[in-house]
């Protein structure tokens, strides 16, 4: 997305130090200007004595003052990343691209509740960008939306996230500029509870991605079609003259037409093996970190336990198959029975599927299934948003809510444009919240697509159900409404938007305001 002052610029300043101070504050080794109300020398929101203090940016007293209060361990995390171009071998094939070190999946951050995490990230892009940290309800100005949270990090820049990892659970993270998410631009970020009871041997995080790039044309191209050759050429799709149909999806399944689907940047050429000793137990972290697709995944021969959706626990429920959209996260605990089973992800609606192989420690010689084969589960019981119930640790308490809006998600393939309320990003005006409200949104979708809708900073109860299991993207079918509830407790400026890249580009994103 490119917007340019998103939001009124006189609500902008209230929450933060503003442009001025950004740009001298975004870079390393450049002590900026204090905050209003800090001290200089010290890190605003940095409990005090443990960890050195160091001035990284600027910052809203009532954003640091949030961070302040979030629990600490104590622990200083600290990662380097690298956004550049680079030339990936996906499976026989290579391509040009822009990755994070050099890796598809980018290498992953890791750590505990409470540490503080520190990530300088440079920029070796030819074009600007911001790193979103997916899920996390984090300080706002870490948050990584350019121009509303954060100035973009320019070619050549580095930019020091630094925040206080807030909550357990299966996260990642990506850029919030333009179309780069569906490059190789993307990673996992897990957070550990050191409380959580385990209970498996083997924890591994699957990344699924639909992937364009490199294979006749960029994503830009791809979102140059839809928006120009879509008009010229009614009824068919940028690359292909296919309608991508879906029951489950109510229709339209996606836009773009991809050559390629990947588990943790392998497509089914060079399949990934999971390994579990023979008897165990897995966790699969099922993250969707595509652009246009919704993953069917099964695993052949077995049901698969559901225990937690976008970081947050559920009680768990065992289904033959789930359905996922982009940027949703599903964890699943497996038990194989002994041999090689295929873990297949079907590319929702388009006919394609990719997959790995899981493998028990007592049948190494056990040949691997045949790819390509179409495991019966994937046609089985496939889980219902309704199946999903949040444990109840995991649970909002029961509120009435303060602040209720309607939101009308609206758009079409053509002209392609996307939006709230019929205005596409910045125009719909921002919901205006109170720190301490409940807040409840409904979308109603009046499109012909499904839409995943993803709330920044914050995780919210779907439904009016405070059993409603939390999460923080929901997919919203066309002709249907999905409510949400969530407890405004973490002040700033938060995006509201469709994680779709092509319909988030297209205008598809709004902005929760915290106003005093
Ligand atoms: Cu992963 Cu604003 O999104
Ligand atoms: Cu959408």
């Amino acid at each position: 997305m490119v917007p340019r002052n998103p939001i009124d610029r006189r609500r902008f300043l209230q929450m933060s130090a503003g442009a001025a101070v950004f740009a001298s504050g975004c870079s390393t080794d450049k002590p900026p200007a204090a905050a209003p109300g800090t001290p200089a020398g010290t890190t605003p929101g940095a409990p005090p004595g443990t960890v050195p203090t160091r001035v990284v940016g600027p910052t809203d007293p009532v954003v640091a003052a949030t961070e302040a209060s979030r629990a600490t361990t104590g622990k200083l995390l600290q990662y380097q990343l690298r956004a550049a171009p680079a030339t990936l071998a996906l499976g026989p094939r290579q391509v040009n691209t822009w990755a994070f070190d050099d890796a598809i999946p980018g290498k992953v951050i890791r750590g505990t509740v409470g540490d503080l995490l520190e990530v300088a990230v440079k920029n070796d892009l030819p074009e600007h960008t911001t790193i979103h940290w997916h899920g996390l309800a984090l300080r706002n100005d870490m948050d990584g939306v350019h121009d509303l949270t954060q100035p973009p990090i320019k070619p050549g820049e580095t930019f020091n996230y630094r925040y206080v990892l807030p909550h357990a659970g299966t996260y990642f993270f990506h850029p919030h500029t333009g179309t780069q998410l569906d490059r190789a631009l993307y990673a996992p970020l897990i957070i550990d509870d050191p409380n959580e009871p385990g209970g498996y041997d083997v924890d591994e995080v699957i990344m699924l991605d639909d992937w364009l790039d490199g294979i006749g044309r960029t994503p830009d191209d791809a979102l140059r079609s839809l928006t120009t050759d879509m008009a010229a050429m009614p009824g068919m799709t940028p690359g292909g003259v296919r309608e991508f149909e879906s029951r489950a999806l109510g229709g339209d399944a996606g836009d773009v037409d991809y050559p390629l689907h990947l588990i943790n940047g392998r497509p089914t050429a060079d399949r990934l093996t999971i390994n579990v000793p023979a008897g165990g137990r897995a966790r699969l972290r099922l993250i969707n970190a595509g652009s246009d697709t919704a993953y069917r995944v099964a695993l052949g021969g077995h049901r698969m336990t559901v225990t937690h959706t976008d970081g947050f626990p559920v009680i768990p429920v065992e289904v033959d198959t789930l359905l996922m959209g982009m940027g949703e996260r599903y964890d699943v605990i497996i038990q194989p029975t002994s041999g090689a089973w295929p873990l297949v992800a079907v590319a929702e609606g388009k006919g394609v599927t990719v997959e790995a192989i899981v493998r028990t420690s007592d049948s190494e010689a056990t040949a691997a299934p045949a790819p390509g084969e179409q495991p019966k589960e994937l046609a089985g019981r496939m889980l219902a948003l309704t199946d999903l119930k949040a444990v109840e640790s995991a649970r909002l308490p029961n509120k009435t809510p303060d602040v209720t809006e309607l939101i009308r998600l609206t758009g079409s393939m053509m002209p392609y444009g996307w939006g709230f309320d019929g205005a596409a990003f910045p125009n719909r005006p921002p919901i205006e919240i109170r720190a301490g409200q409940r807040v409840r949104l409904t979308f109603e979708n009046t499109t012909m697509m499904w839409h995943p809708i993803h709330l920044h900073g914050h995780t919210f109860q779907v439904g009016d159900d405070p059993a409603g299991p939390r999460k923080d993207t929901v997919i919203v079918l066309p002709g249907q409404h999905v409510s949400i509830q969530f407890d405004a407790d973490n002040p700033g400026q938060w995006m509201i938007h469709c994680h779709n890249t092509y319909h988030l580009e297209r205008g598809m994103a709004m902005v929760a305001s915290y106003v005093p």
